[in-house]
């Protein structure tokens, strides 16, 4: 509600001109929890095309490289997929300040994600939030013996 949002003039009478965002985003991908859209899915679908750069010279790199992250202890194992990430982010995002480009070279846990490291830094603030568990450990265990990251 845009009135309790701590953000607009709950008194200010053209308020209600205003489009609620719960009734803009109702249109897209729907998903779980956070703000209750799936934006990778918004954007795959053609729901959404936002702008990819502001200057022209901005050149955009997509890379379709999954990389399947085994040390999940009984959880499923995650699968971290490149291209749903660099559709939105640029690999100086990433690289090298939060993660190493290097499969298994980053001492990830559970516990430092929630604690805002690694996929924490965006996972649970401006991306969908931690409790959707299967979201990122998407991979049985048993497949993920069988299946070679592409
Ligand atoms: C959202 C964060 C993020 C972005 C953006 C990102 N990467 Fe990565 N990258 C990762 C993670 C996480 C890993 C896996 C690290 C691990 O296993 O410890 C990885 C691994 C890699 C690897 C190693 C793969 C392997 O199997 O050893 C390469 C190469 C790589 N990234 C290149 C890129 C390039 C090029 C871009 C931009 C086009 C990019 N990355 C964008 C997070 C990101
Ligand atoms: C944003 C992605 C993401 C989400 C959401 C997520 N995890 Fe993880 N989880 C990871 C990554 C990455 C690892 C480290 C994997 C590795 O290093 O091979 C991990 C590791 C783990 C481990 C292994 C032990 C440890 O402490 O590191 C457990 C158990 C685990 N997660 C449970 C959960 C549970 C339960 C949830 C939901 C409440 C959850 N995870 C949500 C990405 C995620
Ligand atoms: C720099 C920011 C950033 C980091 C770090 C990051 N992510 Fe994401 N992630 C995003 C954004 C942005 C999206 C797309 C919007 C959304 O789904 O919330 C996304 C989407 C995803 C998706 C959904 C893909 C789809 O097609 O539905 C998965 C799975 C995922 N991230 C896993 C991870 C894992 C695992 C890590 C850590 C190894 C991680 N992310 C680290 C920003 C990040």
């Amino acid at each position: 509600m845009l009135a309790r949002d701590d953000l607009h003039d709950p008194n200010n009478l053209a308020l209600s001109l205003l489009q609620e965002p719960a009734e803009a985003l109702a249109v897209l991908a729907p998903a779980q929890e956070g703000n209750f859209v799936d934006w990778a899915a918004a954007l795959r679908s053609g729901e959404i095309s936002p702008r990819t750069n502001v200057y022209p010279e901005t050149k955009i790199r997509v890379l379709d490289l999954d990389v399947l992250m085994t040390d999940t202890a009984a959880m499923p194992v995650v699968r971290f997929p490149h291209r749903p990430h660099t559709e939105w982010l640029d690999c100086s995002n990433c690289h090298d300040k939060i993660f190493v480009a290097k499969g298994g070279a980053n001492p990830i846990t559970m516990f430092k994600i929630l604690q805002g490291d690694f996929c924490g830094q965006c996972h649970g603030a401006v991306s969908f939030p931690l409790t959707q568990c299967r979201r990122c450990h998407s991979v049985p265990r048993d497949q993920a013996l069988r299946v070679e990251p592409q």
